[in-house]
């Protein structure tokens, strides 16, 4: 490395304090598929002598092997270290490369310029302060230039540099930059970046990498390394106000009460005033610990410890601020999500939320627009798919605290997580609290769902029978009722054919209206358990997930799943409303069994098959079951 051993032979000491005192940058880089990135990457660090030289004889070689540029280096080789993308030619993963020169330190995300691979994108550009954004000067701005200009501005990057490469290969022509510069300007003024500087470049030729170049003499701005070691742009989390989301309570002795976890913005010093989210509660901080050594103060991203002058409750989840600039707190806001799996997106379906420190369950309730990465334009939609972006209502279990994402990357982001597979499935950027969540609150009642209960001498219930169409569900449930009809218990039957006339009447029967449908008679379940019944209902509610919430939104022992698992053949061969020949025929779409899919329960209370008993004899069992597990105690 040539700058490190001049200064490094005059005084080892004075060169590592140096060192350790340079700022940081941290970029991305993006582009499409052959703009040249990984050429760019490998020229930077070339060029900035930080390839050691075994590692230049193998490139050297490998060049030869497999290079796509003749006799010359390949730089590309240096950067796209995985096997799969030096075979197929592309970029495939996030790659973060670390550098440095007299002036900065960098660290830089590469990723890639596939379409599908968005989210590897963004996971890169979470963390990023600038953006280096190629193109092809033979190509100008592509779609893929515009999605990645919008995810790079969604995620809180404000600093771009248009890095418009292969200069060379259009003679170096002012009017070629010229014309891409004022075509991604125009289309990238919305986006609200603070800067953008073009630079006409070859990385292949090293034109305005490290120095400006003799062939671009008409080229006024920098060259782009320059550039990159004096731009102001590193995210100033030092000067925003003091976040430390705790992580866990420290309480080794009696003597001693420790809140620990990353200080996510600001810093923390001995005798600051803070205040706890979500209770609100203040205090003085006492004593600042980094692992066992007490400091004055800390800054962002340090692992600490802090103690407080006062005892209050303070557990994980919590977010230690500032006393004069507390974060919010929600359990209802809008946010942009940025979806990530090949399943859709299912408004209403429950996922889990999780932010800096807390995970919580949480349901998109509403999609109210997705954004057209290419065009920016607003678009409705009712899902959303692979690597679209859109602007949602989130409502969660439990409040949660946060800062807008525009004002805080640590404190307003939250990733969500598929709770059957536990995968990531989209990330979120957190926009405002939405004001029906501050002004609706519990209303308190003197009657409660004991005394309700108690009235009718019953311990209410949810009776969830699920299983194909005509599987019995209806006439097992209709019998179940006649008999605690009998023996004098306050009842109601919830019926999918029923429901769907009325409260259900705009939900078809596509994925996400069976998801929404299931939520619905899920939470009327639950208001008529709190009224005191025991409830009925029947459901073909297809999908685990939803049943799940179904039986979450109860409390323990109040949600008995009866799985009616009468097979398929023997449904088909009942056919008592002829759908099923309807669903062979075509004529029906989406017919659970035929062309929609059934998760059968895995651990029901009961399970019953009306091919193999009657259905009498099945109302007996589940009658039976209620009585020795005593919910007709009484
Ligand atoms: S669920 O899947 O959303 O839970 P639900 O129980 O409300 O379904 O409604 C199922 C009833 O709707 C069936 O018993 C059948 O009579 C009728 N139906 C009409 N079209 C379909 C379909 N495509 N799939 C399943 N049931 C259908």
């Amino acid at each position: 490395m040539a700058h490190a051993t001049a200064l490094a032979a005059d005084d080892i000491l004075e060169y590592l304090d140096a060192h350790e005192k340079k700022s940081m940058l941290r970029f991305i880089t993006c582009g499409s598929v052959d703009d040249g990135k990984s050429t760019l990457i490998g020229r930077l660090l070339y060029d900035t002598k930080l390839i050691y030289e075994d590692q230049l004889k193998a490139l050297e070689a490998d060049s030869k092997k497999m290079g796509t540029q003749g006799e010359k280096i390949d730089f590309a080789l240096l950067v796209d270290g995985l096997a799969a993308e030096r075979e197929q030619g592309i970029t495939i993963d996030v790659a973060y490369r670390f550098f440095s020169t007299e002036k900065r330190k960098f660290i830089v995300a590469d990723t890639p310029g596939h379409e599908q691979y968005t989210r590897n994108m963004a996971t890169g550009a979470s963390t990023a302060d600038l953006a280096v954004i190629l193109i092809d000067a033979r190509k100008g701005v592509l779609t893929q230039t515009r999605r990645h200009s919008y995810i790079v501005s969604l995620l809180g990057i404000r600093h771009v540099v248009l890095a418009v490469n292969k200069m060379d290969l259009v003679d170096y022509s002012k009017e070629v930059f010229e014309k891409i510069e004022t075509e991604y300007r125009k289309f990238a003024a919305p986006l609200g970046f603070q800067s953008i500087v073009a630079i006409p470049m070859s990385a292949f030729e090293g034109d305005n990498i490290t120095t400006k170049s003799a062939n671009t003499r008409w080229h006024t701005g920098p060259a782009l390394l320059p550039y990159l070691e004096t731009v102001e742009a590193t995210s100033a989390l030092t000067d925003k106000p003091f976040r430390l989301p705790v992580q866990w309570v420290n309480r080794p002795n009696l003597d001693f009460r420790g809140f620990s976890g990353t200080i996510a913005s600001g810093s923390v010093g001995v005798g600051d005033e803070v205040v706890v989210i979500p209770s609100g509660k203040r205090s003085k901080v006492t004593r600042v610990l980094i692992g066992k050594n007490e400091v004055d103060r800390a800054g962002p991203d340090r692992a600490v410890t802090v103690t407080l002058a006062d005892e209050i409750d303070i557990s994980r989840g919590d977010v230690i601020c500032a006393g004069n600039a507390p974060c919010e707190q929600t359990d209802q806001f809008a946010a942009h999500i940025l979806w990530m799996s090949e399943e859709e997106l299912f408004p209403g379906r429950q996922y889990l939320l999780k932010t800096a420190n807390r995970m919580v369950p949480a349901t998109v309730t509403e999609l109210k627009h997705k954004v057209n990465v290419n065009t920016l334009d607003h678009q409705s939609g009712k899902t959303l798919e692979l690597n679209e972006v859109g602007f949602c209502n989130l409502s969660t279990g439990h409040p949660i605290a946060f800062d807008p994402y525009k004002d805080n990357r640590e404190t307003g982001a939250f990733i969500l997580i598929d709770r059957r597979t536990n995968t990531t499935i989209g990330a979120g950027m957190i926009d405002f609290s939405l004001r029906r969540a501050q002004n609706v609150h519990w209303q308190d009642l003197d009657i409660d769902k004991s005394s309700r209960a108690a009235l009718k001498h019953q311990k209410p219930c949810i009776l969830w029978f699920t299983g194909l169409s005509g599987s019995g569900k209806s006439t097992v449930a209709n019998l179940v009722e006649k008999r605690l009809h009998d023996l004098g218990r306050h009842t109601y039957i919830l019926d999918g054919d029923n429901v769907r006339h009325g409260l259900n009447r705009d939900l078809g029967f596509t994925d996400e209206d069976r998801v929404e449908n299931i939520r619905r008679v899920g939470e009327t379940a639950k208001l008529m358990v709190d009224a005191g019944l025991i409830v009925l209902v029947s459901f073909i509610s297809p999908f685990a997930s939803e049943r799940r919430m179904a039986r979450e939104l109860v409390e323990d022992g109040e949600f008995l799943e009866v799985y009616v698992s009468t097979p398929l053949n023997v449904c088909e061969t009942r056919d008592v409303k002829g759908l099923y020949a309807k669903a062979r025929r075509g004529e029906i779409k989406h017919f659970t069994g035929i062309d929609s899919a059934y998760e059968a329960p895995q651990n029901a209370e009961l399970t019953i098959d009306t091919s193999k008993i009657p259905a009498t004899a099945a109302a007996e069992q589940i009658v039976e079951y209620l009585q020795q597990n005593g919910y007709l105690a009484g």
